[in-house]
């Protein structure tokens, strides 16, 4: 069987920054709590959760003598404040793409602009974007939400629109066509960061060379199940968490299998995910 392995599958830039500072400061014996799963890995948590660090939901309950990662995916203003209130010593990895985000939902509420946020409304990404912008938001995941949302009336307001950094490019290209064309005080900021765009890529790429797309990651994770909506347009696409998934009977009559990871997927689960299929 023919195997072909995406070279973007696994670990992006800000989801490694993020797993390296943790580890850093696991091993240098500090005690870290971590707010939110650090990464969308259910393994990869696991892993440092045997090493000590603990997830918590909210400020209140990191524990005395703690120090607080702020994951990837970013955080409102208003929980930056309640760290500080609480003097907890923090460590912020949120990405630096979507860091930009932030500044730019901040700069549309100064100026009173909308903002408009392509993603999912309940991802902790586009939650923390919210919070940094004090004026009108309206997110959309796709071009009917987008389209129910413009009237004659908000046409000629002022807007800002950004997309969450793991966004469906073809999505975006789609909605960004129709606010070119309804909307003349539109500022569009093209924030799909470069990590997603090449993965999507990609996975689009190998899928039409393959009759089975394995999707390797977190079923939690965003721009996992986005690979596995570009790839299953291609191909049968089978999304796994882990090797363990992967039975002979998917792999029946399988003459070439693409593989491809989400930004969370540690490296070892790919390896052993190629090594199922090698046999
Ligand atoms: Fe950052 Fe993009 Fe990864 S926003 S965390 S590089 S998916």
């Amino acid at each position: 069987m023919e195997i072909i392995k995406a070279k973007s599958a696994g670990f992006c830039f800000g989801v490694k920054r993020a797993v390296d500072l943790t580890n850093e400061l696991l091993d240098s014996g500090t005690k870290i709590a971590i707010l939110g799963p650090l990464i969308h890995n259910p393994q990869c948590i696991e892993q440092l959760s045997n090493k000590g660090a603990l997830t918590v939901n909210s400020v209140s309950e990191v524990p005395k003598g703690y120090e607080l990662v702020i994951r990837s995916h970013g955080i409102p203003q208003n929980i930056y404040e309640d760290i500080k209130n609480n003097k907890i010593v923090s460590h912020d990895a949120t990405c630096p793409f979507v860091k930009k985000i932030q500044e730019i939902a901040k700069d549309a509420g100064d100026k009173g602009e909308i903002l408009l946020i392509a993603g999912d409304e309940n991802h902790p990404e586009v939650q923390g974007i919210i919070g940094h912008t004090k004026g009108e938001v309206f997110v959309f995941s796709d071009i009917d939400q987008l389209k129910s949302y413009f009237t004659v009336e908000n046409a000629n307001k002022n807007f800002t629109i950004v997309a969450q950094t793991t966004f469906e490019i073809k999505k975006w290209q789609e909605c960004t066509k129709f606010l070119k064309k309804v909307c003349t005080n539109a500022n569009i900021f093209g924030t799909i960061c470069s990590a997603t765009w090449t993965r999507q890529e990609e996975a689009e790429e190998i899928a039409q060379k393959c009759d089975l797309m394995v999707v390797i990651g977190g079923r939690n994770s965003s721009n996992t199940q986005k690979l596995y909506t570009v790839a299953v347009r291609h191909t049968r696409t089978v999304m796994v968490e882990t090797a363990a998934e992967i039975d002979s009977q998917m792999l029946c009559e399988v003459y070439t299998v693409g593989i491809t990871a989400g930004a969370s997927t540690p490296e070892s689960i790919i390896e052993e995910v190629l090594s199922v299929c090698a046999k």
